[in-house]
This record gives C-alpha cells, structure tokens and sequence, in this order.
C-alpha cells in the first residue's frame, strides 16, 4: 500500500500491525510444528513465512522508500535526514534476514534451528523499526 496512507498515523501503524500479527502468529506456529518435529508442515509454514514478509513488510518499506521518506524528508527541510538513513538500513537488514532464510531454506530442504532463529529476529528488528518510525515520523512533535 502507498499513497497518503502512508502519511497517517493510525493507517500507517494498521498496516504495520496487521503485518506483524500474521509474521508473529506464523513463526509460533513453526516453533511449535517444528518441536514436535513435523517436518514438512514446518516447510509449508517457512515458505508461507517468507511470502508473508516479503508481500507485507518489505513490500511495504518498497513503497515508504519511494516517496514517503523523501517527502517526510523534505518536509522537515532535511532535520530527518539522519533518522531516515536508520530507517533504511532497518529495511535493509530486514531484506538481509529475509534473503539468507530463504537461502538457507533452499540448501537444507528443511526447517533448522537457526532458520526459525533467523524468523525470530525478523520479529524484534520490525518491532523496533515500526515504533521508531511511528515516532518520528508520523508523530506530530
Ligand atoms: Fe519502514
Ligand atoms: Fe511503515
């Protein structure tokens, strides 16, 4: 989604929100799947794991960073600048951890402890970035 929704607090956060809940709810249901060692369930739910954070938050970082951010940007005549560059290494590094799982996925044909580490961490990096851009982004401060 883009466009002025993209400018509104609580539209903005909706979509966040509703992109975690589904990573989070995905990722219990692995860990669970995989401690009884169902293994190819566990396949089906990392592959639908990566399509969820690839169609929903990186998706979603794809569009802030090609308008939202510059138009944030210039708004505040370049006073977000530094914040905005966190915010895209944020994207970054979600894209890294989204890359290497489906990598890793692909050479063991299986889920692995360190894949379901890898999904984990995906959870605590967008948490931390969606508060930050709510913050300073689409706060009125
Ligand atoms: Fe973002
Ligand atoms: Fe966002």
């Amino acid at each position: 989604m883009s466009g002025p929704s993209l400018q509104k607090l609580d539209a903005h956060r909706a979509i966040h929100e509703a992109a975690f809940h589904e990573a989070k709810e995905l990722t219990e249901l692995l860990q669970k799947l995989f401690d009884e060692r169902k293994e190819t369930l566990c396949l089906g739910v990392a592959e639908a794991l990566i399509e969820s954070w690839e169609q929903r938050t990186l998706a979603h970082a794809e569009s802030e960073e090609e308008s939202f951010y510059d138009q944030k940007s210039r708004e505040n005549n370049g006073e977000l600048a530094e914040m905005i560059a966190m915010l895209k290494r944020d994207h970054h590094i979600l894209r890294t951890i989204v890359h290497d799982a489906k990598k890793l996925l692909e050479r063991h044909k299986k889920v692995t402890g360190t894949i379901i580490h890898h999904f984990q961490a995906l959870l605590v990096v967008v948490q931390i970035h969606s508060r930050d851009e709510e913050k300073y982004l689409l706060h009125d401060h």
